[in-house]
């Protein structure tokens, strides 16, 4: 027979291993890991030279916007971001205009998306008002429900315990994973109440009213729901050391939640954030040096089980106001992870089978995308070839991402992803998009 594709000379991440062989993609999955001796015949061959192959990232944390956010990023940029930094598959945030909250909005977002996208994309959707509709939205297709703590942004009351353990005995029915942004809004907004008052409009101040407190508190918040309902809560970009903690204590006492952190939160602090500014505003914030300890400390010793871009594109001008309180939050990502992480990994500070389980294997699993996160025969050929030798700096006015601006500018970094496929289709290759929009598929829970 002949087969779409053989990739040949590479030196491919396969059970833990680093492997030299060659692969064989025919419509669109893995055909055959072998060596080149044994590949069918190919309509194309690549010859990959010897580069490192890993499975593409999957980052379970992106706003890719468009519709009412459009002018910030749209589907199109968003995944051709992705596609750049070899991400094969993200999982769209539902912070949107209109909000993804009804099966309506999943079912318009996916039309829209279907004819742009460049890598796979799977939805969340925010609890809508009517607890009932949890189910239609899971059946059309969303591969998980988003809960903002931080802001009232869904249907569901976040002041209100009782109604959260509500929601979350009925999501529990349905299997499906609930991420959580763990900030306290009543705790948060209390202190910017305060601050406002005494005009106190910068940096600093935003700091204190996104305090480690706010965000033990919501985690603190959600593992007594979490306990109660044996609902998979996922933590969303976990930012402190206390935070982090609650969250060990809690998978220690058996209680099911998995976490999450971001590029943003690992490698800068706030020494960097008064360097930057407002450019580098988020939410959580970027925090002390301890907490970037913790952090480390959680991704070695295993308790982080994901890495996340939190891609959170606005405007320069949105990122830029008097006061902070009307900056934008949210700095793209989705172009720095794998060159971030490949610095790492070339510095021996942190290893590919770590990369690839923070940012490949355990999304999959933990988000239920079957057929993706790892390489192997009968797997979606979603890969990314990396070169490990090459040695740039950040440029964040080459983006592809609509935000063309990065916390990480000019920044050296060590590794670049060089090849994306998706589905068996190259669809960048040294940095230029090649393939065609739509070239991406809709991932929908099964
Ligand atoms: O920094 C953030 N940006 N935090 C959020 O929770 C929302 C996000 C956004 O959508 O811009
Ligand atoms: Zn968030
Ligand atoms: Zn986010």
């Amino acid at each position: 027979m002949t087969v779409d594709l053989v990739l040949s000379n590479a030196k491919a991440y396969i059970d833990n291993e680093i492997v030299d062989c060659s692969l064989a993609i025919n419509q669109g999955k893995i055909f055959e890991i072998a060596k080149e001796a044994n590949m069918p015949k190919a309509e194309t061959k690549i010859d990959l030279k010897n580069l490192l192959v890993l499975p593409g990232l999957i980052d379970v944390h992106v706003h890719l916007r468009d519709e009412g956010k459009a002018y910030k990023e749209d589907f199109y940029s968003g995944t051709a971001a992705a596609a750049a930094g070899g991400i094969t598959t993200v999982l769209d945030m539902p912070n949107n205009k209109p909000v993804t909250m009804s099966v309506k909005a999943l079912r318009r977002r996916m039309k829209i998306a279907e004819r742009k996208i460049l890598v796979n994309v799977g939805f969340y959707s925010e609890f809508p008002k009517n607890m009932k509709e949890t189910e239609e939205i899971i059946g059309e297709g969303a591969v998980a429900f988003k809960l903002f703590m931080a802001e009232q942004i869904g249907g569901l009351n976040i002041d209100d315990d009782h109604a959260l353990l509500e929601a979350f005995k009925i999501v529990s029915k349905l299997k499906t994973p609930v991420a959580v942004h763990a900030e306290d809004k009543t705790t948060s907004k209390k202190v910017e109440d305060e601050l406002k008052r005494d005009n106190c409009n910068d940096v600093e101040a935003f700091l204190k009213a996104h305090s480690e407190n706010v965000e033990v508190t919501a985690v603190k918040r959600l593992l007594k729901i979490a306990e109660q309902t044996n609902v998979h809560v996922h933590f969303c970009h976990i930012s402190t050391e206390n935070g982090l903690k609650a969250i060990i204590d809690g998978k220690k006492s058996g209680i099911k939640i998995t976490c999450e952190t971001t590029p943003h939160h690992l490698f800068l602090s706030v020494d960097d954030l008064r360097r930057i500014g407002t450019l580098a505003l988020t939410t959580p914030p970027i925090r002390e040096k301890h907490h970037i300890t913790a952090l480390w400390n959680g991704i070695r010793n295993g308790w982080i089980d994901i890495l996340a871009s939190d891609h959170a594109p606005h405007t320069l001008g949105e990122k830029k106001a008097e006061s902070v309180w009307d900056v934008k939050v949210g700095v793209p990502g989705l172009e720095t992870t794998l060159p971030l992480l490949l610095t790492e990994v070339k510095h021996r500070r942190l290893s590919i089978t770590d990369v690839v389980r923070l940012t490949s294997k355990n999304p999959a699993e933990l988000f239920g995308l079957k057929g993706r996160g790892y390489l192997k025969e009968g797997n979606n050929a979603d890969l990314v070839v990396v070169d490990l030798d090459r040695k740039y700096r950040i440029d964040a006015s080459k983006f592809h991402s609509k935000a063309k601006y990065s916390p990480f500018d000019g920044l050296s970094v060590e590794g670049k992803p060089v090849k994306t496929f998706v589905g068996g289709r190259l669809v960048m290759d040294e940095g230029e998009i090649v393939a065609e929009a739509g070239s991406g598929e809709i991932i929908r829970r099964e």
